[in-house]
């Protein structure tokens, strides 16, 4: 039979479940083999001269998979806290922080929704190709920009990457407005296809 979804919140933690899946038994090989692959983007290393003007220090990698980005801030000195939902994910960031002895990279699992922080606990945020996952609405995206913004710090940055329509993107900057953080930049990588955006912000 099949069931009729009319709690978004319902719907959405069905979603998680599904993403779970995905990155914990089945998806596990292809994320791990994927992921090792994968160097950090382009955007993401320039940022870290930026990140270092701003006196970061404490950085959350929210939905960081096996933690190309949070190896590579905790590379350059940084707090690095490896976020996701995914347990799979985080011990693979345990497993290669082990190898190259950084001791500060934390990881910490939860839903993007209620990251387990406190208001204010970081100076800065990436979210890189997390919400822009198709099982996820608008509204949802939505709640998650807002999320993020209470675990930022006043003044902290948002790096925020996601492959989108530009209209969902332009509802999204409405969001980013509404929870107090200003948008500085939005730009397209030149390397990447139509409709993937870059965009940084600032915790009013
Ligand atoms: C496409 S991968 C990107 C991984 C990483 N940011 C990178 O660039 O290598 C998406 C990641 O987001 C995580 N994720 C998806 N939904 C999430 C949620 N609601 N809360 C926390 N993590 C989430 C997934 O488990 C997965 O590791």
């Amino acid at each position: 039979m099949v069931e009729k979804v009319t709690n978004s919140t319902e719907k959405r933690l069905r979603n998680i479940l599904k993403d779970r899946e995905l990155y914990g038994d089945y998806g596990k090989k292809l994320l791990l083999m994927e992921g090792e692959k994968k160097p950090p983007f382009e955007t993401v290393v320039n940022a870290i001269p930026f990140f270092k003007e701003h006196g970061v220090k404490k950085i959350i990698d929210i939905g960081c998979g096996i933690g190309r980005h949070s190896l590579l801030f905790a590379r350059e000195g940084f707090d690095a806290t490896a976020f996701d939902l995914s347990k799979v994910a985080l011990e693979a960031v345990e497993k290669r922080a082990r190898e190259e002895k950084l001791e500060n990279v934390h990881t910490l699992q939860g839903d993007a929704w209620k990251i387990p922080a406190q208001d204010g606990a970081f100076d800065a945020a990436l979210s890189f190709r997390v919400l822009d996952a198709p099982f996820y609405t608008t509204e949802d995206r939505k709640e998650a920009i807002k999320e993020m913004a209470r675990v930022l710090k006043p003044g902290g940055d948002a790096l925020v990457v996601l492959a989108l329509p530009k209209k969902e993107l332009d509802e999204l900057l409405e969001t980013f407005k509404d929870a107090k953080l200003q948008v500085t930049s939005v730009a397209l990588p030149a390397e990447i296809f139509v409709d993937f955006w870059v965009i940084k912000a600032k915790k009013e």
